[in-house]
């Protein structure tokens, strides 16, 4: 790492507001629907990860052996999606997740760039339900992307359309699929939750206090003097 740093990449679902907890009941529900077991351990498996995958690591941990079809595939994903959209309904500014609305701030104050690198399709309508829309310079579609998280195509993709190297970026998830996209792709990688998920993260936080600007680039500027 020898860049001075230009940009913040961020996760959404479970980093800028919990949506991560409707992705798991819009799941739980289908899950239980078909009598396949699922709990929270089994959904950290989910996070980061693009919706059929989703569907086809819960359809792995089914009892029997039942076989589904592309179409009935889609139509369950599907379902999920509806279900998904109703709950994302509820969401408001005052869902922003502690500590996000200060760095947001801070980040647009010290004139860095600001990307959102999600797997969702559903970002663009949550981003702009938190009201938050304006803040970032750039939101990947990821119907454009080949690969999705742990690959690093989605935080690589983002750099480049800021116009920024990404040695100069640092990306914020909270999935470990996530964690290892940032590290693959030569960013900082600061983890947000429980550090047993955040395996390979440069720096781990929690929401609230310690998501603060100076915080998180104090931690950035010790790594860049140790690989420089
Ligand atoms: C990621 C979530 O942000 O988006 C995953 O962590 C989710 O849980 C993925 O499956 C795709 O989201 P969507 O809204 O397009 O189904
Ligand atoms: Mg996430």
């Amino acid at each position: 790492m020898s860049s001075a740093l230009k940009a913040f990449i961020f996760d959404l679902d479970g980093v800028i507001v919990d949506s991560a907890e409707y992705h798991y009941q819009a799941w739980g529900q289908l899950a239980r629907k078909l009598g396949i077991p699922f709990d929270r351990s089994y959904n950290e498996r989910l996070k980061g990860v693009s919706r059929m995958q989703s569907l086809e690591l819960i359809l792995a941990n089914s009892k029997d052996c039942r076989t589904f079809s592309a179409a009935e595939m889609l139509m369950l994903a599907e379902q999920k999606n509806e279900h998904y959209k109703r709950l994302i309904e509820q969401i408001t500014p005052a869902d922003l997740l502690p500590g996000i609305a200060g760095l947001l701030h801070d980040i647009m104050e010290a004139d860095h760039r600001i990307g959102l690198a999600s797997a969702s399709h559903n970002a663009p309508v949550i981003v702009q339900r938190l009201q938050i829309t304006d803040c970032f310079d750039v939101i990947v579609d990821p119907g454009t992307l080949k690969k999705g998280k742990p690959d690093p195509e989605i935080f690589l993709s983002a750099a480049a359309q800021l116009g920024v190297l990404p040695e100069s970026c640092i990306g914020i998830e909270d999935a470990q699929a996530g964690i290892q996209a940032i590290q693959s792709a030569g960013m900082f990688a600061v983890g947000v939750g429980d550090p047993v998920s955040m395996q390979g993260a440069d720096l781990v936080i929690q929401h609230g206090e310690a998501m603060k600007y100076a915080n998180i680039v104090g931690f950035y500027h010790v790594m860049l003097n140790k690989t420089t």
